[in-house]
């Protein structure tokens, strides 16, 4: 029986060139892990022929325990996977082989009509020994060698997949020794080094070697040899592919001494603020005074960024609606009259580029971490964030930068000068949440709630709560509270309240108490001691805090109670059970 592989992301890294590749395959595996940690495998090509290790499993016990660097060769490709159907075991694991044995790559995506390509496959004998899309790729390439050469079977079985791909084939047996990739809907770079090539899912993968690189385009495929590379469309043309080169260092991939990741991006946000404030918005800017309908599409934590943006356009007399991407095509019809702006730090995100598409004849501008990525080949212009590769899953410098960005856009740059200090000030405050969270371990539930322009603060708060403590949260308006969700107060339960002090703190008050007349166990951000009064904990604001710093100032201390209560519990948080960092399927 077939059965369906659904891959949200996974990790792919190839090399070619002098150096041992399996040691550098490993160690770019590690370093893609995030990206999907169900399973991983190598192949590389030696004197000896071609040799696979694969088991399910992470990366760094993976690769010891089966001594992935003992395997000798100069040429190879490797893959970690995440998947959320299909059994996570070694069959299923990449790379995959053809029957002779000669054909292995690895792949990312889905391949919607492999069961139709499998039977047509198997029907002409071909043995098949896993479940996965992707081996039905390796068997493809084979059947088309019979009478093509390797270059243009690999590309005439790409033009027969529907669906996604980012793929990377090696031949045992290829004279030429090449490494041929191709991508569609899922993201895959080239690695330009000196005597030797890389591919990656991921630059951070590839940045002990290079750091300059070539993202390949949707529909592209390449062929890499030691010495350099030659990229052709689907059609067969040679093509020329635009070279970026990032200051991205390794150690920023590194966890530089901390314990998580996540920690690491949290603590450096107060850096990263000033490089993501020196980017340049006044392009966006200038289009926004030009339209009077502005939609914003994101996902996550992004659209968090983007409800925010749309309440601030609001007060600067746009028509502006941010649209969880998803639902963009059933909700809105975007016309040339329509600015849109697309928010994802991956730029990968399935659901963003096909809200971008549907959103065919507006003007579109992205803002996104990621140099290269798919998103900026959809839209007429991109603010890069600027703050350096986000490993932790859940996403947290990068949603203090979108801030930044949008709110230099809004605001202007002067009002943002305090910034950084704020956010130092705010992670000063490390051990006292380190207590609070100690309060809320064991609990089941939390609900965060707020006002205004707090609200998208509340979701992402909340989001980033529930996503790595496994703790069920949601987060009101605290308006709402009474229309419903007041029923699931009681004694102890815990209620966040994020209650700067402005226009709208009387209100919150009220909502405060009436969670408090159930039992509620309230901790609040605030500046306003009349809310200290109220609570049982409170993390102290800044006082007199402008209220552009608002949103930076209440993110901080969120983040690192998300963070401590995730540890406490035992938890990975950099790497939450079922998510991934770039979700590439719609
Ligand atoms: C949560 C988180 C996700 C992402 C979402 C969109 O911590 O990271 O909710 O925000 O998957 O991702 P991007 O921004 O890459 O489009």
């Amino acid at each position: 029986m077939f059965s369906s592989c659904v891959v949200l992301m996974c990790g792919i890294i190839g090399y070619i060139g002098s150096r041992k590749a399996s040691e550098v395959i490993t160690d770019g595996l590690k370093r893609l892990e995030y990206r999907g940690y169900d399973s991983v495998g190598i192949a590389v090509v030696g004197e000896k022929g071609l040799a696979l290790l694969k088991e399910k499993g992470m990366v760094s016990d993976v690769s010891l325990a089966l001594d992935f660097t003992r395997l000798e060769g100069n040429i190879g490709i490797g893959h970690t996977r995440w998947a959320t159907h299909g059994a996570v075991c070694k069959e299923n694991a990449h790379p995959h082989t053809d029957c002779r044995k000669d054909i292995v790559l690895v792949h990312n995506g889905v391949i919607e009509n492999y069961m139709k390509l499998k039977s047509a496959l198997v029907a002409k004998g071909h043995k098949f020994s896993s479940e996965t899309d992707s081996e039905v790729l390796a068997h493809l390439i084979e059947e088309k060698t019979k009478t093509l050469p390797l270059l243009q079977a690999f590309r005439m079985a790409m033009n027969e997949l529907e669906g996604s791909y980012a793929v990377a084939m090696i031949s045992a047996t290829d004279p030429e020794k090449r490494i041929f990739i191709a991508r569609r809907n899922s993201p895959l770079i080239i690695g330009l080094g000196k005597g030797e090539m890389l591919c990656a899912s991921d630059i951070p993968a590839m940045l002990k070697y290079t750091k300059t690189f070539v993202p390949l385009e949707d529909g592209d495929i390449a062929v890499l040899v030691r010495n350099g590379y030659k990229a052709y469309t689907l059609s067969g043309h040679e093509t020329v592919r635009k070279q970026i080169t990032v200051d991205w260092d390794a150690d920023m991939a590194q966890k530089g001494g901390f314990l998580h990741f996540m920690l690491k991006e949290i603590m450096d946000q107060k850096h990263f603020i000033v490089q993501t404030l020196a980017s340049d918005i006044t392009e966006a800017r200038s289009q926004i005074d030009r339209y009077k309908r502005i939609d914003i599409v994101a996902c996550g934590t992004s659209y968090h960024t983007g409800m925010l943006f749309s309440i601030l356009l609001q007060s600067m007399g746009k028509c502006a609606q941010a649209f969880i991407a998803s639902d963009y095509q059933f909700v809105a019809k975007p016309d040339k009259d329509t600015l849109v702006f697309a928010i994802s730090q991956s730029g990968e995100t399935a659901d963003v580029l096909s809200a971008l598409r549907h959103a065919k004849d507006s003007r579109k501008i992205a803002i996104t971490n990621t140099m290269g990525s798919s998103i900026t080949s959809l839209v007429d212009s991109t603010i890069f964030l600027n703050c350096g590769p986000e490993i932790g899953v859940a996403a947290t410098k990068t949603f203090t930068s979108q801030l930044a960005i949008l709110s230099k856009i809004v605001y202007g740059m002067e009002r943002l000068n305090p910034v950084s200090n704020v956010i130092g000030s705010m992670l000063e405050k490390e051990n006292e949440i380190k207590a609070i969270a100690a309060k809320l371990v064991s609990k089941e539930h939390a609900f965060f709630i707020a006002r205004g322009r707090s609200v998208p603060i509340a979701y992402e708060g909340s989001l980033k709560f529930k996503e790595i403590t496994y703790i069920h949260s949601e987060a009101y308006p605290g308006g709402e509270l009474k229309h419903g969700t007041l029923s699931l107060i009681c004694e102890g339960t815990p209620v966040i309240a994020l209650a700067p002090a402005d226009e709208s703190l009387p209100k919150l008050i009220g909502n405060i108490k009436e969670a408090k007349a159930r039992g509620a166990f309230v901790i609040s951000l605030t500046d306003s001691e009349d809310v200290s009064k109220e609570s049982d904990l409170t993390i102290p604001l800044p006082k007199n805090l402008d209220p552009a710093l608002h949103p930076f100032a209440m993110i901080v201390p969120l983040q690192l109670l998300a963070y401590h209560v995730s540890v406490l519990r035992g938890i990975n948080p950099d790497r939450p059970r079922n998510l991934a960092k770039s979700v590439t399927v719609e």
